[in-house]
């Protein structure tokens, strides 16, 4: 249950975090999603849409594989991995373990290391997941470490990717996000995954007739949200 739930949560959480400051990034996302779906105007039932969110579909959103990476790179659900020596041993840089020794890897520093990740480490760039041509380019496990790497690797990657996938093509398929209070900056919840601290409130809205995202803001929403969009 930890394994398969908590992490999908709490990378999508951190996903809509992410895309609520990047605006641009959750249009392009968006974008992706609408012209791999092709979604069009005749389509009002999510359900509807939800049908049409198939492989081939998924498979052609290389952007947002690439945007749930980059978040994933730098709020790893499981930030902290420890490990127990069952014998005396020497690590590859010459540092002596001995057995019963707890020794951890950390995917959340090692995602925000610049000797690793280069002078943007710190900067939220889905691009730099993708090729020339626009296709998702997967790193070493060693290098991008959130979910493991060697003969104990996370088994539920693949699916996770599957999952975040689906949720993510329904939800900014059809709605806008923008966070409730732009200036509040979440806190972890201390634990052996990377949660929000409480919730992470919210505006959604009805996507149909969203024009510019960026000039959008809770004060003026009513330039935006006009008599055919609900407000949830
Ligand atoms: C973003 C989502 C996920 C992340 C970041 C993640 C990360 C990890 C990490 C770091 C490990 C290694 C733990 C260790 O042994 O020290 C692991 C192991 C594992 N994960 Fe995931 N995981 C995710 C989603 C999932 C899902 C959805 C499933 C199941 C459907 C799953 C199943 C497993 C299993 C079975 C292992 C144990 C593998 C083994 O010890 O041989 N994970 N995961």
């Amino acid at each position: 249950m930890l394994a398969g739930k908590d992490p999908i949560a709490i990378s999508m959480c951190w996903f809509i975090y992410m895309l609520c400051k990047h605006p641009e990034v959750q249009e392009k996302v968006a974008k992706e999603i609408i012209e791999a779906t092709n979604m069009t105007e005749e389509i009002t039932d999510v359900a509807d849409f939800a049908a049409r969110v198939s492989d081939t579909a998924l498979d052609k959103m290389q952007y947002l594989h690439a945007a749930l990476t980059e978040t994933i790179r730098l709020y790893p659900a499981l930030p902290v991995d420890p490990k127990v020596c069952f014998s005396d041993d020497v690590l590859p840089d010459g540092c002596n373990v001995n057995k019963g020794d707890v020794v951890a890897y950390l995917p959340y520093a090692m995602g925000r290391m610049k000797f690793i990740w280069g002078d943007d480490a710190l900067e939220f760039k889905p691009e730099r997941w993708l090729d020339q041509y626009g296709c998702f380019h997967q790193e070493s496990p060693f290098k991008f470490t959130a979910f493991q790497a060697g003969p104990r690797t996370c088994l539920g990657r693949d699916f996770a990717y599957r999952q975040l996938k689906i949720f993510s093509s329904v939800l900014l398929g059809w709605f806008v996000f923008k966070l409730s209070n732009e200036n509040k900056v979440p806190q972890y919840r201390t634990s052996i995954n990377l949660h929000v601290d409480g919730p992470l409130q919210v505006y959604v809205f009805h996507r149909s007739g969203f024009q510019n995202p960026s000039t959008y803001n809770c004060e003026t929403r009513s330039v935006w949200v006009n008599p055919n969009q609900k407000k949830i």
